[in-house]
């Protein structure tokens, strides 16, 4: 099958912050593809800039260097074009469900009517019909993040860029998560940028992985994931899942294998 059009290129982006001290070079020639209706997950290690790789592109901050391509055109930024969940996304407590999730669509100014249609065609999908008018506080950390992933979905943006959604949920309720994510950008048709710390989740849900190394940062290696399986629970038992996973701890220096304990000389 011939490779979808690239959407999205990172081309030699290069970013240091000031400190107090010698700045912080974080990004340090950063390149990679994303192509139409791509799944990539981005793992690293903690620090090494996966979040302002996302600000970057979403228009958050400035590059020292580098450009971004989008659809073939030299851009500044995505702005107005990413839906960006946020590492700690927080929905305003003093809106409902309903109210956080119009949020953008009333800033775009989308007809009252049209916008709570498609809002409560959201809220069904991702199991939250009869919650509407419910405020935050009152839902599990579960429905929070489902409330979060629907406002950024419900603005159709170009690409999703998704830093860390479920990173603070138990596994069941992330791989719950998982599912409804899967499903609903291969029904909206949706490209999807996970940083993700959980290697398995990646494996699970993407067509392709990009491994950054420490900072500064660099591609260290792009890996396909070639699973057939849409539900990631399913991919979790596919034959190559465990090649892939122990590949990419390798590639972030995890052991796979238990050190045996030294034995010593008595
Ligand atoms: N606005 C900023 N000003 C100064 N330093 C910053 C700023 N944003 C990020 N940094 C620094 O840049 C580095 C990378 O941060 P970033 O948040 O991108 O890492 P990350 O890979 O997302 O980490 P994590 O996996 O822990 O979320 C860190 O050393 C951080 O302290
Ligand atoms: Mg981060």
């Amino acid at each position: 099958m011939a490779a979808a059009p690239i959407q999205l290129s990172v081309r030699n982006i290069h970013k240091a912050f000031a400190g107090k001290g010698p700045e912080v070079r974080v990004l340090d020639g950063l390149n990679f593809d994303i192509h139409e209706q791509d799944f990539v997950s981005i793992i690293g290690p903690s620090g090494c800039g996966k979040t302002t790789i996302f600000n970057i592109i979403a228009g958050l901050i400035e590059p020292d260097a580098g450009n971004l391509v989008y659809r073939g055109e030299e851009v500044p930024s995505l702005r107005g074009q990413v839906g960006y969940m946020m590492q700690k996304d927080l929905l305003f407590p003093w809106r409902t469900v309903l109210g956080n999730v119009l949020l953008g669509l009333e800033m775009r100014g989308v007809d009252r009517r049209a916008a709570v249609d498609r809002a409560r065609e959201h809220l069904h999908a991702f199991g939250l019909a009869g919650f509407e008018n419910a405020y935050p506080k009152t839902l599990s950390g579960g429905m929070r993040q489902r409330v979060a992933l629907i406002r950024t979905l419900i603005m159709d943006p170009g690409i999703l860029l998704l830093d860390e959604p479920f990173s603070a949920l138990d596994y069941q309720t992330r791989l719950y998560l998982e599912g409804v994510l899967k499903q609903a950008v291969e029904t909206f048709n949706k490209t999807v940028v996970l940083v993700t710390h959980d290697i398995d989740e990646a494996v699970a849900l993407s067509k392709r992985v990009v491994v950054l190394s420490g900072r500064p940062a660099r591609v260290k290696t792009v890996h396909d994931i070639d699973i057939a399986e849409h539900s990631p629970i399913a991919a979790r038992s596919d034959h190559r899942f465990a090649g892939y996973f122990r590949t990419l701890c390798g590639e972030l220096d995890i052991q796979t294998e238990a050190k045996q304990p030294e034995t010593t000389a008595s």
